[in-house]
């Protein structure tokens, strides 16, 4: 701990000046008062403008250069020892240039991009005065029936760390108290909120510890390694007790076992929330829990603030607990740079300059290029500039393209489809426009345009998807199908037996049934962001190609939820052709498969993958086996194939899953053109955690499988000894 700062501040503050910094109040306590829209919680208690919040240690969602500095001025004013503000809000894919959301970023299989998003939304942030983002998201998802799938980037924990990694990167850059375009990242949530009984947002989680250690951990480390700063617990309970009063998550696994320093936060109201949980009494009990457990800012309740104070005194909190927790906090300012530079880099000029300029909107169109994926296609797409388009549906002619956690980005100055196709059209009429029905609801007015609309066109674009607040936080479903009005929808257009082609905005993988069944092409755009219409006008047309994979696999149905590609093999697993016997582990009524498999995407051209070779048939200690194969462009367009590289244990001393991605490149391929892909497996990716915790891999067989996929492989063998 950084004795300089405990002797310059810690040791000269009043224990009610250091509690005050353990505070984060959020935007409304930072109007002028009079503005008493949203009193709850402790703005109820503490009231706009109060002295308390002059003295909090940091703010939650104030932005804009101007704004920011006014706040830290006034603060620093009021401040008797002079420690500035932190500023903090959720920059999760962009600022105000809006990259795709990350899960559609997961789909884009490409780090570089993402850590550019990352910088940007980055260097927007910070101009406009923000220190911190809470992001990157890192929770492991295997449920879409859970809203916040769509903050995260899939299904797998190697590539979730790779992602990880990125972002943070990107975020923070290099040197944080130099680089005054970078923000601190706060990785979320610790931990495993993904993993939300039945899919509903805030339920409870409940995992062996080998689990929690072996997918959904890794991420959350990766980002540490790479250097993230902050870490915020999460809401749901890790084994029985609150991520947030956790001691052994958060004391053992994060501070004792990796050795993390740095800031942790509760979510919004986690502390008090214990009380809701069934694990504390009272509000006083959660803020005695989470200062024990390590949480060093309580965001938005006034747990830490009312109860700290009594906690000391009658000695339940040592002192000595809230010096560190404060440290903490001044260690993170100094590292910002804020005890020299309070205003760090909040410029009203530059932020004009260059939050939303042309460099950055080029970059979130190349990432919502990279993150669509091709979902099917017989020979409609991609579409010729003479053709007659009709383009029906409610995402036709929407702004709601940013997707959850775009409350920075503006609807307005969306880029939208309708614009974007008509400019790439030979000729703008030759695109007609038909909102063909809202989300939810579809009226005879509607259908009868949107039939007008098609009558004259060669081929039919349906635009369709969920609103953004079907996903995000709060954003859970049962039924995770299109609603039955644009399922309507799609059923009369293909009644016209017209060509027919579907762009999908969503936030979720979502069941296709009525979708993907009658449509001749399927684009998934997720939520594409600010530059989204543009981006999907070009690969509509065909000026770019295809080349998202999906990070997530897309259920046949909500009944297979969770379906993943790592999963376990059961001691009765379905054969390759079903021999009729009833006692082997399936559904009488569905697939056991999903419909579309983790990695899958498809391309305006075509991959194939021969000469699967290893250097040896067996790995020792330190000779990795080196893999290589042929990936040939069959196909007459150029493009860019994801080769994803699986691993199987087929004996461990605990099961392990049927195929775990375990490295991947992209190549760009012209039409004839192959390239020699390798890749080498070394001893380390062979270990994973068995029964006790310990880690290390068993000697055995493997089984090799490399392609476009997971599901459609080339196979070889190896074995560990
Ligand atoms: C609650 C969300 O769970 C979290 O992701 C977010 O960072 C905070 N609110 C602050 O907005």
């Amino acid at each position: 701990m950084s004795e300089h700062l405990y002797h310059k501040y810690v040791q000269h503050m009043t224990l009610e000046e250091k509690i005050a910094q353990l505070l984060q109040l959020a935007a409304p306590f930072y109007d002028e008062p009079g503005d008493d829209s949203e009193i709850t919680g402790p703005l109820e208690e503490l009231g706009i403008g109060s002295d308390t919040v002059r003295n909090a240690g940091s703010v939650l969602g104030v932005a804009g250069a101007e704004k920011v500095m006014a706040v830290q001025k006034k603060h620093l004013e009021n401040s008797r020892l002079g420690i500035p503000l932190l500023f903090m809000a959720d920059i999760v894919h962009g600022f105000k240039t809006i990259f795709p959301i990350p899960l559609a970023i997961g789909s884009s299989w490409n780090p570089e991009l993402a850590e550019q998003s990352a910088a940007i939304a980055a260097r927007e942030a910070a101009v406009s005065g923000l220190h911190v983002t809470f992001a990157p998201m890192l929770d492991l998802v295997r449920d879409p029936r859970w809203g916040r799938v769509m903050e995260s980037t899939g299904e797998d924990p190697y590539l979730n760390s790779v992602f990880a990694k990125a972002f943070v990167e990107g975020f923070q850059g290099k040197n944080l108290t130099q680089d005054m375009s970078r923000v601190a990242a706060c990785v979320k949530h610790f931990a495993a909120y993904g993993a939300a009984e039945g899919g509903r947002d805030y339920n409870t989680v409940d995992l062996s510890e080998r689990q929690l250690r072996e997918y959904y951990l890794p991420a959350y480390k990766a980002a540490l390694d790479a250097g993230a700063e902050m870490v915020m617990t999460s809401f749901n309970v890790v084994d029985g007790i609150p991520a947030t009063g956790n001691r052994k998550l958060l004391r053992g696994i994060l501070r004792a076992e990796w050795g993390f320093d740095g800031v942790v936060i509760s979510d919004w109201a986690s502390i008090k929330e214990m009380v809701a949980h069934g694990a504390a009494e009272d509000d006083k009990e959660a803020a005695l829990k989470a200062i024990w457990a390590g949480v060093d800012i309580d965001m938005m309740t006034v747990s830490y603030l009312n109860h700290l104070p009594e906690l000391v005194e009658v000695g339940l909190v040592d002192e000595a607990l809230i010096d560190e927790a404060v440290l903490r906090i001044l260690q993170l300012k100094e590292k910002l740079g804020l005890f020299e530079n309070p205003m760090r880099g909040a410029d009203p000029a530059l932020e004009k300059e260059i939050v939303f300029s042309a460099e950055h909107r080029r970059a979130a169109r190349k990432l919502a290029e990279k993150s669509s994926v091709l979902l099917k296609n017989e020979g409609v797409l991609p579409l010729n500039i003479e053709q007659r388009v009709a383009l029906i549906g409610p995402f036709a002619d929407s702004g709601d393209i940013l997707g959850w956690w775009s409350w920075t980005g503006s609807k307005e100055q969306v880029a939208k489809l309708s614009g974007a196709m008509r400019s790439l059209a030979g000729n703008a009429g030759l695109v007609t426009v038909a909102e063909g029905s809202g989300i939810h609801t579809i009226t005879a007015v509607q259908k009868e345009a949107a039939l007008k609309a098609a009558a004259a066109a060669d081929v039919i674009v349906l635009a369709v998807g969920e609103a953004s607040e079907m996903s995000g936080e709060g954003g859970s479903r049962t039924n995770i199908k299109l609603p039955d009005a644009q399922l309507e929808l799609i059923r009369l257009m293909k009644g016209l037996g017209k060509p027919l082609a579907v762009v999908l905005f969503n936030g979720r993988p979502l069941d296709l049934h009525g979708v993907y069944d009658q449509a001749d092409a399927v684009l998934e755009a997720w939520f594409p962001g600010s530059e989204g219409g543009a981006a999907l006008a070009d690969l509509l047309y065909g000026k770019v190609n295809p080349s998202g994979r999906l990070s997530v696999s897309f259920p046949d149905s909500v009944g297979q939820v969770p379906v993943y590609y790592n999963a376990f093999s059961t001691g009765r697993p379905k054969p390759q052709v079903e021999d009729g016997n009833r006692y082997i582990s399936k559904y009488i009524d569905a697939p056991n498969e999903p419909l579309l498999p983790f990695g899958f995407g498809l391309s305006y051209t075509s991959f194939t993958y021969e000469g699967l070779t290893l250097s040896s048939g067996i790995l020792k200690d330190d000779q990795p086996v080196e893999v290589k194969v042929k990936v040939i462009n069959t196909g007459s367009l150029a493009g860019t194939e994801t080769v994803q590289l699986y691993l199987r244990d087929r004996s461990g001393e605990v099961v392990r899953p049927v195929k775990e991605l375990k490295a991947f490149k992209q190549v760009d391929l012209a039409p004839g053109e192959s390239a020699e892909m390798i890749f080498a497996i070394e001893e380390r990716q062979l270990r994973y955690h068995h029964s006790d915790l310990t880690v290390s891999s068993d000697p055995g067989w493997f089984d090799v499988y490399v392609g476009g996929n997971s599901r459609d492989v080339l196979a070889a063998e190896f074995r560990l000894i």
